[in-house]
């Protein structure tokens, strides 16, 4: 399987609920590696746009609500397929849906604050990336330290 690299948000919900730590590790033990990772609070204009492709929907504005209602941790991970990983792990979209022992399932609530968020395909991801991070801001350097 290819090397990937994927975008992940810990949205609002999750970091108010002080989770992010738990998810944090939930990524490590996958194997997934963190290439970069920030806590931000996002404008309303830098919600609307990461969500540019949802504007006609009508759950948008509650959306841009509620992405900018605290601050997100925003990550890059990357492995071996890991957008469908990072997907496995957090589960379908809608909370009430998600199993117990997906991300989604165990820390989110609904259809909105559902805990995380994930690209869905290797251009999305491309995209999403370049829309948090800088180029110099990601690590790309995963080797240990000699003991
Ligand atoms: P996410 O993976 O961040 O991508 C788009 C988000 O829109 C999705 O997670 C949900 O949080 C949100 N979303 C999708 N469908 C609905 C809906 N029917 N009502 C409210 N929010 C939704």
């Amino acid at each position: 399987m290819a090397v990937e690299r994927t975008f992940a948000i810990i949205k609002p919900d999750a970091v108010k609920k002080k989770v992010a730590g738990q998810i944090l590790a939930r990524i490590e033990a996958s194997g997934l590696e963190i290439l970069a990772m920030k806590k931000i609070q996002l404008s309303e204009q830098g919600a609307k746009g990461f969500y540019a492709v949802h504007k006609a929907r009508p759950f948008f504005a509650d959306l841009v609500q509620f992405m900018t209602s605290g601050p997100v941790v925003a990550l890059v991970l990357e492995g071996e397929g890991a957008i469908k990983k990072w997907r496995d792990l957090m589960g379908p979209t809608n909370s009430q849906q998600a199993p117990k022992g997906t991300l989604r399932g165990d820390f989110g609530t609904d259809v909105e604050q559902n805990a995380t968020h994930g690209s869905d395909a290797p251009e999305t991801a491309r995209l999403e990336i370049s829309y948090f991070f800088n180029a110099s801001e990601i690590c790309a350097v995963t080797e240990a330290l000699p003991a």
